[in-house]
């Protein structure tokens, strides 16, 4: 089996896949480590020098290739499940589940605003209140492709054990 975790930037996704990983024994990829190794670059200097057009062909081109994966687990950007025909890949994918992780708009925000500056999407946003109406704009985008996962889970009131627990 191959479980892709979905959600918005700051849902859990990479801790969550770790700590799945480990309790179930399966390997573990970071989707966006994956993509940096491949390319050899940052995401942010992917965005900066090759700009985010380039970013989407790379991120659905690489999603093919894991495709093939068994016993793994992989956390996604996230905007991986939202461009090309990428949500198709990932639930036509053989022995795939998809688990979107759902997490509140200030939820969100209180974890992004600090961490904003290593993601090239929310990096120049200055206040809080400008970031959480981004957020909540994007994610009444992003919502209708991340809702097609085969399991949601509203994450703001569990620890991440508790997280991993309900996926288990
Ligand atoms: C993005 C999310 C990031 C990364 C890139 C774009 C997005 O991943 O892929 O900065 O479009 O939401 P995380 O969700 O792991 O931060």
């Amino acid at each position: 089996m191959i479980l892709f975790l979905v959600g918005y930037m700051g849902s859990g996704k990479s801790v969550v896949g770790q700590q799945l990983s480990e309790i179930l024994g399966y390997n573990y990829i970071d989707f966006d480590d994956y993509i940096e190794q491949k390319e050899n670059a940052t995401i942010k200097t992917i965005f900066e020098t090759k700009g985010e057009i380039y970013f989407r062909k790379a991120e659905s081109s690489y999603l093919k290739d894991l495709s093939k994966l068994k016993e793994t687990i992989v956390s996604l950007g996230g905007g991986t499940p939202c461009y090309g025909d990428n949500m198709k890949t990932l639930l036509s994918t053989k022995e795939s589940v998809c688990v979107y992780l759902k997490a509140s708009i200030p939820t969100l925000t209180k974890r992004l605003f600090n961490e904003r500056a290593k993601r090239p999407l929310l990096a120049h946003i200055d206040s809080e209140s400008m970031l959480s109406e981004f957020i909540g704009k994007h994610i009444f985008e992003r919502a209708p492709f991340y809702e097609q996962s085969n399991l949601s889970i509203q994450t703001d009131d569990k620890s991440i054990s508790e997280i991993v627990e309900a996926i288990v």
